[in-house]
């Protein structure tokens, strides 16, 4: 049988590095027993899409992972001994199953009405009348994030006044969009997303919910039929990308709910979307920095 992993492990931080030396650097840590070693990098994300960019530098800066009964003492003199101008620094971390720790924090609340998101490993709370059972795993859609907000409570809205027989949920992440759709009365639904993960996930969490009118379409641009109510909360800058696959599949009396739309953006999107296509805005609705709109068709 395989050793447990030990409860925690030292991480070498060193910087001041030129980085023509890394090889030989990564080299030498390995030779002084790390397990690993990574550039410690600065991002920057110029552009809409999650595409986050190196930011690149002239210094390198690595971080040697090494088991925790390493001489940490001996091990930096020696690095400051070999890179006389390196920077070291030691920290013990402590080796933790992240998502399990995660898991204890992620508690019921209420998403709509009578509708509580629950952890599907938690109990249900006498409050919630409709409990929506979520395993989010690594998939986006938790339900805490104030544009799955704002698209439930537009959802919830639209549904009040609109008889809706058919939506899709476009990036569907765990499936809690469409969960929410399904239990507030929708009769069909269909759901797409381009992540692998979240395809798995959410159809665990649709099974979770015994919601067996949810199905999934391979690719949205590829889907069969129309729909009274096309859902989508994904990167503003996608949302431009799946426009015109939107209005391919838009009949006339199709309408959306968008959000994952920065404030900053806002007005260059709606100008965006909006431009050659008669739709109007019936509702925005804004959460700290994000905001979202239901549009619907010029009648
Ligand atoms: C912000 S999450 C939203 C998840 C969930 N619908 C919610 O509201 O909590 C966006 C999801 O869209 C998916 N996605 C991104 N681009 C996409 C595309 N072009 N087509 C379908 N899904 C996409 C991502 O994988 C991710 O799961």
């Amino acid at each position: 049988m395989a050793d447990a992993p030990a409860d925690q492990y030292i991480e070498i931080y060193i910087s001041h590095l030129t980085r023509k030396d890394e090889d030989f650097v990564s080299g030498f840590l390995f030779a002084q027993g790390a397990l690993g070693v990574s550039e410690n990098l600065d991002f920057t994300q110029s552009d809409v899409r999650f595409n986050p960019q190196v930011k690149l530098k002239n210094e390198l800066r690595l971080i040697g992972y090494f088991p925790i009964e390493t001489a940490t003492r001996e091990l930096t003199e020696k690095i400051k001994s070999h890179f006389p101008t390196a920077s070291v620094t030691v920290i013990k971390a402590d080796n933790k199953d992240w998502l399990e720790e995660w898991k204890k924090g992620y508690e019921a609340f209420q998403l709509s009405g009578d509708i509580w998101v629950v952890p599907s490993w938690k109990p249900v709370p006498p409050e919630a009348k409709m409990p929506l059972f979520i395993d989010p795993g690594m998939a986006f859609g938790t339900g805490t994030h104030e544009t799955t907000q704002i698209c439930s409570r537009l959802i919830a809205e639209y549904l009040q006044t609109r008889k809706c027989e058919s939506a899709f949920d476009v990036g569907t992440g765990t499936g809690i969009l469409a969960l929410l759709m399904s239990k507030l009365g929708v009769t069909r639904i269909h759901c797409s997303d381009i992540d692998e993960e979240c395809r798995r996930v959410s159809q665990e969490n649709f099974e979770k919910n015994q919601a067996t009118n949810i199905e999934w379409s391979e690719d949205f641009s590829r889907s069969e039929g129309s729909w009274d109510l096309i859902v989508a909360n994904i990167i503003d800058g996608v949302l431009l990308d799946l426009k015109t696959d939107f209005r391919d599949h838009a009949g006339p009396a199709t309408d959306f709910i968008l959000s994952g739309i920065l404030l900053e953006r806002e007005d260059s999107f709606i100008r965006d979307f909006l431009k050659d296509w008669p739709l109007t805005i019936r509702k925005r609705l804004a959460m700290k920095e994000w905001v979202g709109f239901w549009l619907t068709p010029k009648r």
